[in-house]
């Protein structure tokens, strides 16, 4: 039940919860302990909390009060940040680069940096802040933060050297490979059978978009023969009628409950009786469904695909 009724699960899964933490229906050991659930830890204070929520979103939440400019970072980033990353952001050895590469992500080797590839000054605050000096993490404040990380986006170009960092111009900006990214829209793996106005075999297309390129792989003549079961052409045009909503009894398609003391009977068992017909408490099938210009093989492979179909 909980595969096909996602909804139904959760709100008994909530039910239950609800009923563990009712004390008076809990009955056991730990029934009314207000402190965690195995009754020891204590609720993290405010303080705590806000020690370890320092991410900054793109939207400007999270950034902290002040401010810092570019002349304020380039003391700063020449004394804590150049023996690594270098005075214009090139890199010392095999330190990150920081600065540069602008337009080469579509090239053979992309220079990934800051200014080239980065899509929110959010980040790089954020970045500075709980990461670096590398050495000496989260050691900056936050008016020495905002100075370098101005600095660091006019070593990029990205800002004029007058420019002062605080919440709201650093929110405002907009960094050029913003649109390079976007949500993987890649279908998950959950997938519900199609019993009803589902798409033609035929007419579907494999594709998938990473970094924006769409591939798209047409399904060959000879794929299509294959990949359509060849019961689902005469299910879909004679037999669907009754067995798609139960039309006076009949075991509809997908209903495991339904087919399975059937099929236990074996495959050719029902096929005989749909060519011949059936008759019982449940209802009646009719010889071929009532199609008698059907052949005792398309009537067989419907009956395969209906059996495949509903297991
Ligand atoms: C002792 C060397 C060192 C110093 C000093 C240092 N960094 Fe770094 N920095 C690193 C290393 C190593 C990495 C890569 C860390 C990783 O990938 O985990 C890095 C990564 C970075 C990155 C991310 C680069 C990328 O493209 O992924 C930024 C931005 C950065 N540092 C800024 C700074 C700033 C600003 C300062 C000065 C406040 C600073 N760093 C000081 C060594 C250093
Ligand atoms: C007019 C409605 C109707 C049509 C059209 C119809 N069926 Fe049925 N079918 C029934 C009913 C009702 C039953 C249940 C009979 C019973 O349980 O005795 C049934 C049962 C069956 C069974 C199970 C037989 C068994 O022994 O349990 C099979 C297999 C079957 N149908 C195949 C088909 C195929 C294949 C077609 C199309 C060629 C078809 N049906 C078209 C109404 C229909």
């Amino acid at each position: 039940m909980c595969n096909s009724l996602k909804s139904l699960c959760l709100i008994s899964t909530l039910v239950l919860i609800g009923c563990a933490e009712n004390p008076s229906s809990a009955g056991g050991g730990f029934a009314g302990n207000k402190v965690g659930h195995f009754g020891y830890g204590q609720p993290a204070t405010q303080e705590q909390i806000a020690g370890w929520d320092i991410d900054i979103r793109p939207d400007g939440l999270g950034y902290p009060q002040g401010s810092g400019s570019v002349e304020d970072g380039e003391m700063m980033y020449e004394t804590q940040c150049a023996e690594c990353h270098g005075s214009f952001g090139e890199g010392v050895g095999r330190y990150p680069v920081l600065a540069g590469g602008m337009g080469t992500l579509t090239e053979e080797r992309p220079e990934r940096t800051v200014g080239s590839y980065w899509p929110y000054a959010s980040t790089l605050f954020d970045y500075i802040r709980r990461a670096m000096p590398f050495t000496q993490p989260e050691s900056l404040s936050d008016d020495e933060t905002y100075a370098i990380t101005a600095y660091v986006l006019y070593l990029n170009e990205l800002v004029e050297d007058d420019f002062v960092a605080d919440k709201a111009s650093l929110s405002a900006l907009r960094m050029p490979n913003e649109q390079g990214f976007f949500r993987d829209d890649r279908p998950d793996t959950a997938n519900t059978r199609c019993m009803s106005d589902c798409l033609d075999p035929a007419s579907l297309t494999v594709h998938s978009e990473v970094a924006g390129v769409v591939i798209e792989e047409q399904t060959t003549a000879a794929e299509k023969q294959t990949s359509a079961h060849p019961g689902a052409q005469t299910y879909e045009q004679f037999c669907s009628i009754c067995h798609k909503v139960g039309v006076g009894g009949a075991p509809v398609v997908g209903d495991a409950a339904a087919w399975e003391p059937r099929i236990a009977s074996g495959v050719q068992a029902l096929i005989d009786n749909a060519i011949n017909g059936v008759s019982s408490d449940s209802g009646v099938m009719p010889p071929k469904g009532g199609f008698a210009q059907l052949s005792d093989e398309a009537v067989a492979d419907a009956v395969r695909y209906m059996a495949e179909e509903s297991r």
